[in-house]
C-alpha cells in the first residue's frame, strides 16, 4: 500500500535540550510547542517486495550515509512492529530549508512514522504514533497531535509522548520565521543534546523548568499574551546560554540573528508586542498576535539580509493525505 502523510514542523515555547536517555530520546524536561501551518514535510512510503534495499529520497536527492541509517533504523522499528521484512521506498519533501534550525527532523520523522506505519498495515493510536515518532527524533513526537502541544518527559519510553493542550483555532497567534541562514548547521541537535550537561548553568535550567511549564500553561489557558511571550523569550535565551556555555561551546546564532532579536525588543518598546524564540539554528521565530503580523512583515522588509519570511498559524498535527 502506498501512503502519503503531511507533518507540520513545530516551534517549542519551552524547549527540549538534554536527554535522560539518549538512545530512547527521553528528554530531561517537559516541553511545550505549537505546530506550524506553513512549514511541513510530505512523505510517501511504500513497502515493496521487489526492492532489495530501502530507497530514500529527500527533496529530490537520494540519501546515503548517517542520514540514511537513521531513517532505516526507524523503518526497522516499523517493520518489527508490523512483523514484516520488506524494504521500502520513501520519498520526502520539505517546503522549508532542511537542517537550518527549523526542525526538519521533527516534521520528517512525524511524517515517516504516520505514513510508514499505515503503509506497513499498522493502525496505531495517536499516543503510540507520538512515542514511535520520538524514537526517530525527540521533537517529532510533538508534531503528531494538533495545535498547542505538551510533551511530558516521562520515565520510560511508553510514557514519554505528546498530546494536544489546545486545538489549532484556540488562539490567534502567529510565528513568523525569519530565515537568515539556509545552510545545514555544523552541530546537529542530536549531538548538541549530549553537550547540554557540560554547561555550569544546566542544573539551574532544569531546576526552574517545572515552574516555567506551569506558568506558560496558565498563560495559554488564560490567553495572557504578555505573560506567554515573556516566558517563551526568556526560555529561548536560557537554552542558548546553556548551549553557549557547553564544552565545547555551541553558537547557533549569526550576527543577523542578534540584530533581529534586538529589533524585536525595540519594537516592543514602540508598542508592537512581539517576542522571539530560536531553536538550534540561526533563524528567529517572532511570536505575535495575528492582528500585528502585517506590521511585523513591514518592519522585517526594512532589514537587509533577511532571506525569507514564513508566517505560520497553529496547525493540526500529522495526517494522511488522500
Ligand atoms: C533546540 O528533536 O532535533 O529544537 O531528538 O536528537 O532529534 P533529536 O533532537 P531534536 O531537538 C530539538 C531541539 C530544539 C528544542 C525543541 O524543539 O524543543
Amino acid at each position: 500500500m502506498k501512503v502519503k502523510a503531511r507533518a507540520p514542523s513545530n516551534i517549542a515555547f519551552i524547549k527540549y535540550w538534554g536527554k535522560k536517555n539518549e538512545k530512547l530520546r527521553i528528554p530531561a524536561n517537559t516541553s511545550i510547542s505549537m505546530n506550524l501551518s506553513e512549514a511541513y514535510t510530505e512523505t510517501f512510503v511504500e513497502f515493496d517486495n521487489k526492492l532489495s534495499k530501502d530507497l530514500i529520497v529527500i527533496d529530490g536527492k537520494s540519501v546515503e550515509g548517517n542520514e540514511k541509517e537513521r531513517i532505516v533504523d526507524h523503518l526497522n522499528l516499523i517493520r518489527k512492529m508490523a512483523g514484516i521484512d520488506t524494504f521500502a521506498e520513501v520519498v520526502s519533501k520539505n517546503n522549508f530549508p532542511k537542517g537550518a534550525g527549523m526542525a526538519s527532523s521533527a516534521s520528517g520523522f512525524a511524517a515517516l512514522t504516520v505514513a510508514g506505519t499505515k503503509a506497513a498495515g499498522l493502525n496505531l493510536s495517536e499516543k503510540e504514533l507520538s512515542v514511535l515518532a520520538r524514537l526517530g527524533s525527540g521533537s517529532a513526537c510533538r508534531s503528531i497531535p494538533d495545535g498547542f502541544v505538551e510533551w511530558k518527559t516521562g520515565v520510560k519510553s511508553g510514557d514519554s509522548y505528546a498530546y494536544s493542550l489546545q486545538a489549532p483555532g484556540y488562539w490567534d497567534i502567529c510565528d513568523t520565521i525569519v530565515v537568515v541562514g539556509e545552510k545545514a548547521k555544523k552541530v546537529s541537535s542530536t549531538e548538541g543534546h549530549t553537550k547540554a550537561f557540560s554547561s555550569p548553568f544546566y542544573k539551574a535550567r532544569i531546576l526552574g523548568m517545572n515552574k516555567k511549564v506551569k506558568e506558560i500553561k496558565s498563560a495559554l489557558k488564560n490567553k495572557d499574551f504578555t505573560k506567554f511571550g515573556r516566558i517563551l523569550e526568556e526560555e529561548a535565551i536560557n537554552m542558548h546560554t546553556v548551549m553557549m556555555t557547553s564544552k565545547p561551546p555551541l553558537f547557533y546564532w549569526l550576527p543577523k540573528t542578534l540584530e533581529i532579536m534586538q529589533s524585536v525588543i525595540t519594537w516592543r518598546e514602540e508598542d508592537l508586542e512581539t517576542y522571539f524564540t530560536i531553536d538550534a539554528g540561526p533563524n528567529v521565530h517572532i511570536i505575535c498576535l495575528s492582528k500585528d503580523v502585517k506590521k511585523v512583515r513591514i518592519k522585517l522588509k526594512k532589514i537587509p539580509g533577511v532571506k525569507k519570511v514564513i508566517v505560520n498559524k497553529a496547525s493540526e498535527g500529522t495526517h494522511i493525505l488522500k
